[in-house]
Protein backbone atom coordinates (compact mmCIF):
# COMPACT_ATOMS: atom_id res chain seq x y z
CA UNK A 1 0.00 0.00 0.00
CA UNK A 2 1.49 3.66 -0.68
CA UNK A 3 1.88 6.35 1.45
CA UNK A 4 -1.51 7.98 -0.31
CA UNK A 5 -3.37 4.50 -0.13
CA UNK A 6 -2.31 4.31 3.67
CA UNK A 7 -3.66 7.82 4.67
CA UNK A 8 -7.43 7.10 3.05
CA UNK A 9 -9.61 4.96 5.07
CA UNK A 10 -10.54 1.97 3.14
CA UNK A 11 -14.49 0.99 3.37
CA UNK A 12 -15.38 -2.58 4.45
CA UNK A 13 -16.31 -2.73 0.72
CA UNK A 14 -13.23 -1.96 -0.83
CA UNK A 15 -11.70 -4.16 2.10
CA UNK A 16 -13.55 -7.22 0.67
CA UNK A 17 -12.97 -6.50 -2.58
CA UNK A 18 -9.25 -6.41 -2.28
CA UNK A 19 -8.59 -9.57 0.12
CA UNK A 20 -7.11 -12.30 -1.24
CA UNK A 21 -5.28 -15.13 -0.15
CA UNK A 22 -1.47 -14.13 0.48
CA UNK A 23 1.17 -16.57 0.32
CA UNK A 24 4.20 -14.29 -0.26
CA UNK A 25 5.52 -12.80 2.65
CA UNK A 26 8.31 -9.84 2.89
CA UNK A 27 10.82 -10.97 5.54
CA UNK A 28 9.56 -8.58 7.95
CA UNK A 29 8.20 -9.10 11.76
CA UNK A 30 4.79 -7.50 12.12
CA UNK A 31 4.82 -5.49 15.31
CA UNK A 32 2.92 -6.90 18.54
CA UNK A 33 0.64 -3.68 18.42
CA UNK A 34 -0.52 -4.52 15.21
CA UNK A 35 -0.82 -8.12 15.83
CA UNK A 36 -3.31 -7.11 19.14
CA UNK A 37 -5.19 -5.21 16.60
CA UNK A 38 -6.54 -7.86 14.47
CA UNK A 39 -7.00 -9.70 17.11
CA UNK A 40 -9.37 -7.03 18.87
CA UNK A 41 -11.18 -6.90 16.03
CA UNK A 42 -11.75 -10.76 16.47
CA UNK A 43 -12.59 -10.47 19.85
CA UNK A 44 -15.46 -7.89 18.58
CA UNK A 45 -17.41 -10.85 16.58
CA UNK A 46 -20.79 -11.90 17.37
CA UNK A 47 -21.09 -15.59 18.27
CA UNK A 48 -23.99 -17.93 19.33
CA UNK A 49 -25.69 -16.99 22.66
CA UNK A 50 -22.36 -14.85 23.14
CA UNK A 51 -20.72 -18.02 23.78
CA UNK A 52 -17.14 -16.22 22.63
CA UNK A 53 -15.96 -19.49 21.67
CA UNK A 54 -12.36 -18.63 20.15
CA UNK A 55 -9.31 -19.24 21.65
CA UNK A 56 -5.88 -17.72 20.02
CA UNK A 57 -2.46 -18.85 20.20
CA UNK A 58 -0.01 -16.20 18.42
CA UNK A 59 2.88 -18.05 16.85
CA UNK A 60 6.30 -15.93 15.86
CA UNK A 61 9.00 -17.71 17.21
CA UNK A 62 10.34 -19.45 14.03
CA UNK A 63 11.09 -23.16 15.28
CA UNK A 64 7.45 -23.48 16.40
CA UNK A 65 6.14 -22.21 13.16
CA UNK A 66 8.23 -24.96 11.54
CA UNK A 67 6.63 -27.09 13.64
CA UNK A 68 3.33 -26.32 13.04
CA UNK A 69 3.80 -26.62 9.14
CA UNK A 70 6.11 -29.22 9.58
CA UNK A 71 3.97 -31.69 11.78
CA UNK A 72 0.95 -29.93 12.09
CA UNK A 73 -1.16 -29.36 8.97
CA UNK A 74 -2.26 -33.15 6.76
CA UNK A 75 -0.03 -33.94 3.66
CA UNK A 76 -1.43 -33.20 0.72
CA UNK A 77 -1.51 -29.76 -0.28
CA UNK A 78 2.13 -27.81 -0.53
CA UNK A 79 2.00 -25.40 2.55
CA UNK A 80 5.77 -24.73 2.23
CA UNK A 81 5.35 -20.52 1.33
CA UNK A 82 3.47 -20.50 4.79
CA UNK A 83 7.22 -20.74 6.48
CA UNK A 84 7.93 -17.79 5.28
CA UNK A 85 4.89 -15.91 6.98
CA UNK A 86 5.90 -13.97 10.00
CA UNK A 87 3.16 -15.31 12.57
CA UNK A 88 0.58 -17.45 12.81
CA UNK A 89 -2.86 -17.42 14.52
CA UNK A 90 -4.15 -20.67 15.83
CA UNK A 91 -7.58 -20.25 16.13
CA UNK A 92 -9.16 -22.86 18.96
CA UNK A 93 -12.44 -23.64 20.03
CA UNK A 94 -13.43 -23.82 23.31
CA UNK A 95 -16.80 -25.49 24.23
CA UNK A 96 -19.26 -24.50 27.01
CA UNK A 97 -20.81 -28.07 28.31
CA UNK A 98 -24.49 -26.31 28.35
CA UNK A 99 -24.87 -24.13 25.66
CA UNK A 100 -22.24 -26.16 22.70
CA UNK A 101 -22.97 -29.50 23.72
CA UNK A 102 -26.26 -29.48 24.22
CA UNK A 103 -27.13 -27.21 21.70
CA UNK A 104 -25.05 -29.70 19.00
CA UNK A 105 -27.24 -32.67 20.30
CA UNK A 106 -30.69 -31.20 20.28
CA UNK A 107 -30.44 -28.88 17.05
CA UNK A 108 -27.42 -30.68 15.15
CA UNK A 109 -25.74 -27.47 14.34
CA UNK A 110 -22.01 -26.77 15.65
CA UNK A 111 -22.24 -22.99 16.64
CA UNK A 112 -18.74 -22.96 17.84
CA UNK A 113 -17.26 -23.85 14.22
CA UNK A 114 -19.43 -20.90 12.91
CA UNK A 115 -18.47 -18.45 15.59
CA UNK A 116 -14.88 -19.28 14.72
CA UNK A 117 -15.19 -18.67 11.18
CA UNK A 118 -16.89 -14.95 11.93
CA UNK A 119 -14.13 -14.01 14.29
CA UNK A 120 -11.13 -15.23 11.87
CA UNK A 121 -12.84 -13.24 9.08
CA UNK A 122 -13.04 -10.37 11.17
CA UNK A 123 -9.31 -10.47 11.98
CA UNK A 124 -8.86 -11.19 8.03
CA UNK A 125 -10.55 -7.95 7.49
CA UNK A 126 -9.03 -5.62 9.39
CA UNK A 127 -5.71 -7.16 9.00
CA UNK A 128 -6.33 -6.22 4.80
CA UNK A 129 -7.06 -2.71 5.93
CA UNK A 130 -3.83 -2.47 7.26
CA UNK A 131 -2.50 -3.57 4.39
CA UNK A 132 -1.61 -7.02 6.21
CA UNK A 133 -1.88 -10.14 4.28
CA UNK A 134 -3.76 -13.31 5.28
CA UNK A 135 -4.28 -16.77 4.81
CA UNK A 136 -6.53 -19.47 6.34
CA UNK A 137 -5.71 -22.81 6.56
CA UNK A 138 -7.84 -25.41 7.56
CA UNK A 139 -6.24 -28.57 6.92
CA UNK A 140 -4.59 -28.81 10.10
CA UNK A 141 -4.03 -31.90 12.37
CA UNK A 142 -5.88 -30.87 15.48
CA UNK A 143 -3.91 -32.73 18.54
CA UNK A 144 -0.64 -32.56 16.70
CA UNK A 145 -1.13 -28.45 16.95
CA UNK A 146 -2.76 -28.75 20.50
CA UNK A 147 0.47 -29.96 21.52
CA UNK A 148 2.80 -27.57 19.74
CA UNK A 149 1.00 -24.62 21.02
CA UNK A 150 0.39 -26.18 24.83
CA UNK A 151 -3.37 -25.45 24.72
CA UNK A 152 -5.47 -28.06 26.85
CA UNK A 153 -7.34 -31.07 25.88
CA UNK A 154 -10.46 -28.85 26.41
CA UNK A 155 -9.17 -26.50 23.45
CA UNK A 156 -9.14 -27.89 19.85
CA UNK A 157 -7.58 -25.92 17.51
CA UNK A 158 -9.73 -25.64 14.31
CA UNK A 159 -7.62 -23.53 11.78
CA UNK A 160 -4.55 -21.49 11.36
CA UNK A 161 -4.30 -17.68 9.67
CA UNK A 162 -0.76 -16.59 8.66
CA UNK A 163 -0.17 -13.16 8.98
CA UNK A 164 2.61 -10.70 7.44
CA UNK A 165 3.41 -7.94 4.89
CA UNK A 166 2.86 -9.28 1.36
CA UNK A 167 5.51 -9.42 -0.98
CA UNK A 168 3.33 -7.71 -3.64
CA UNK A 169 1.18 -4.77 -1.61
CA UNK A 170 -1.10 -4.65 -4.96
CA UNK A 171 -4.28 -6.98 -4.72
CA UNK A 172 -3.21 -9.95 -7.10
CA UNK A 173 -4.86 -9.05 -10.69
CA UNK A 174 -6.69 -12.47 -10.64
CA UNK A 175 -9.14 -13.30 -8.23
CA UNK A 176 -10.30 -16.92 -7.51
CA UNK A 177 -13.27 -16.81 -9.70
CA UNK A 178 -16.70 -16.86 -7.45
CA UNK A 179 -20.14 -18.56 -8.39
CA UNK A 180 -23.01 -16.03 -9.78
CA UNK A 181 -25.30 -14.73 -7.69
CA UNK A 182 -28.55 -16.64 -9.53
CA UNK A 183 -26.22 -19.86 -9.02
CA UNK A 184 -26.09 -18.86 -4.77
CA UNK A 185 -29.62 -16.77 -4.35
CA UNK A 186 -33.16 -17.96 -4.12
CA UNK A 187 -35.34 -14.63 -4.06
CA UNK A 188 -39.15 -16.14 -2.55
CA UNK A 189 -41.89 -14.41 -4.23
CA UNK A 190 -43.84 -11.97 -1.62
CA UNK A 191 -47.40 -14.21 -0.21
C1 LIG B 1 -11.67 -22.47 6.08
C2 LIG B 1 -10.63 -22.23 5.01
C3 LIG B 1 -9.59 -23.12 4.87
C4 LIG B 1 -8.57 -22.91 3.92
N1 LIG B 1 -7.51 -23.77 3.88
C5 LIG B 1 -6.48 -23.48 3.04
C6 LIG B 1 -5.32 -24.30 3.06
O1 LIG B 1 -5.25 -25.29 3.80
N2 LIG B 1 -4.28 -23.97 2.23
C7 LIG B 1 -4.35 -22.87 1.41
O2 LIG B 1 -3.37 -22.59 0.68
N3 LIG B 1 -5.47 -22.08 1.35
C8 LIG B 1 -6.52 -22.36 2.17
N4 LIG B 1 -7.62 -21.55 2.15
C9 LIG B 1 -7.71 -20.39 1.22
C10 LIG B 1 -8.66 -20.68 0.05
O3 LIG B 1 -8.03 -21.55 -0.84
C11 LIG B 1 -9.05 -19.36 -0.61
O4 LIG B 1 -9.73 -18.55 0.32
C12 LIG B 1 -9.95 -19.56 -1.83
O5 LIG B 1 -9.29 -20.29 -2.84
C13 LIG B 1 -10.38 -18.22 -2.44
O6 LIG B 1 -9.26 -17.44 -2.79
P1 LIG B 1 -9.02 -15.99 -2.14
O7 LIG B 1 -8.99 -16.17 -0.63
O8 LIG B 1 -7.71 -15.52 -2.66
O9 LIG B 1 -10.16 -15.12 -2.56
C14 LIG B 1 -8.65 -21.77 3.06
C15 LIG B 1 -9.72 -20.88 3.20
C16 LIG B 1 -10.69 -21.09 4.17
C17 LIG B 1 -11.79 -20.08 4.33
Amino acid sequence: MDEEQKGLAMSVADVIRRRRSCRAYRDEPVSRENIEQVLEAARLAPSACNQQPWRFAVVTDQKRRTRIIEEGFRRGIPMRWALKAPVLIVIGIKRSLIVHRAAVTLTKIDYPWMDIGIAGEHLVLQAEEMGLGTCWIGWVKQRRVRSIVGWPRDITPAAVITLGWPESPEAPPNPRPRKALEELVTWLPDE
